[in-house]
């Protein structure tokens, strides 16, 4: 009898829906708040943790963006970068495209190049040393203005061949996609890949998926469970192989249950479903955890496991000949 928790711990896996500043653990918090002479409210990491308590996005996002202003120095955001790669690497991610934002950060008078030449200098250590490669996906922050976006898409410039893909993040209520219609056009403009996301039971979700296939052209969606309530969503999202970037562990605390059911169902129609961490110092589960959850909840054999792993590198933002080797180390672990 296979153990699936084995089985999924070892198994190539690869991250596609990861926000670094939301892998800031309590610890690290602590080590940078010291560092950079600020006293934080808590005694220590066990009572910040503690006192995490969310139960939709806005409440989340809150303590989300109050936590990361630790970071302010170069070397914070390198240690923030290899810490959570080195996890990675530990929980056999092979391949991370990585989320970061840089706006709550420059918004705070931290330089863009500070942010990212201290990721960068991480992503390219953690590949040397530990051998797990990596991308970068820069997120808009929608409920701030468009015009800070492209403000924002105009100071990455100069680092384009840092940055794969362009993104949208934070709170999704009264903030639809076309709101960065013109933004996320000029990012297409310059190269970059588009995704967004459309967070699971939000108000117009139906529609903000909507937008996003048919005025953005995105190359992906970020959760996107919603997509189940439109039979024609369903058929569009299928018909274009798109992918859907599902964090389950982080559904059961910003919204209704971990959706593990509807990722199951997603697997059967033929959509891309896919699984991953989001904020995983907040919501405590990386990869494995998420899969695991899925697993259980879902009730999945080793075929579906491996379904959602082969579905994340076959959606990368890579090229061709590297998605199929690994894609090829995946299928010689499942024949094992
Ligand atoms: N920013 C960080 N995590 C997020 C999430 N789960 N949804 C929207 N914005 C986010
Ligand atoms: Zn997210």
């Amino acid at each position: 009898m296979v153990d699936l928790r084995d089985f999924i711990a070892g198994m190539p896996k690869c991250e596609l829906h990861l926000h670094l500043e939301g892998t800031l653990e309590p610890e690290l918090k602590f080590e940078l708040a010291k560092r950079n002479g600020m006293s934080l409210p808590y005694k220590d990491a066990a009572e910040m943790r503690a006192a995490y308590d969310f139960n939709d996005l806005p409440s989340f996002l809150k303590i989300y963006y109050e936590g990361m202003k630790v970071l302010v120095h170069e070397p914070d955001f390198y240690d923030l970068t290899f810490a959570y790669l080195a996890k990675a690497h530990a929980q056999n991610v092979r391949y991370a495209e990585m989320f970061f934002d840089p706006q709550p950060h420059t918004g705070r008078g931290v330089p863009f190049a500070v942010v990212i030449r201290g990721i960068r200098r991480a992503q390219m250590d953690a590949e040397r040393i530990l051998g797990i490669k990596s991308q970068l996906i820069m997120c808009f922050l929608r409920d701030w203005s468009a015009e800070f976006a492209m403000t924002t898409l105009v100071q990455s410039l100069p680092y384009r061949e840092w940055i794969v893909g362009v993104g949208l993040d934070s709170d999704e209520k009264n903030n639809p996609p076309v709101k960065f219609k013109a933004v996320f056009e000029r990012a297409r403009s310059e190269g970059f890949l588009l995704t967004m996301h459309c967070d699971v039971d939000q108000q117009n979700s139906t529609e903000h998926i909507r937008q996003c296939l048919e005025e953005i052209g995105v190359n992906r969606i970020d959760h996107g469970v919603n997509v189940l309530d439109s039979n024609a969503l369903i058929d569009e999202v299928a018909r274009r192989r798109l992918a859907l970037t599902i964090c389950p562990v982080s559904n059961a605390f910003v919204t209704n249950g971990s959706k593990a059911k509807e990722i199951k169902r997603m697997l059967d129609l033929g959509i891309r479903a896919t699984v991953h961490s989001d904020d995983p110092a907040y919501f405590r589960g990386y990869i494995t955890e998420n899969f695991v959850c899925t697993q259980e909840e879902a009730d999945l054999g080793p075929k579906d496991v491996v379904q959602l792993s082969r579905n994340a590198f076959e959606s990368t933002w890579l090229p061709r000949a590297a998605k199929e080797r690994y894609l090829a180390e995946l299928d010689a672990y499942a024949a094992r």
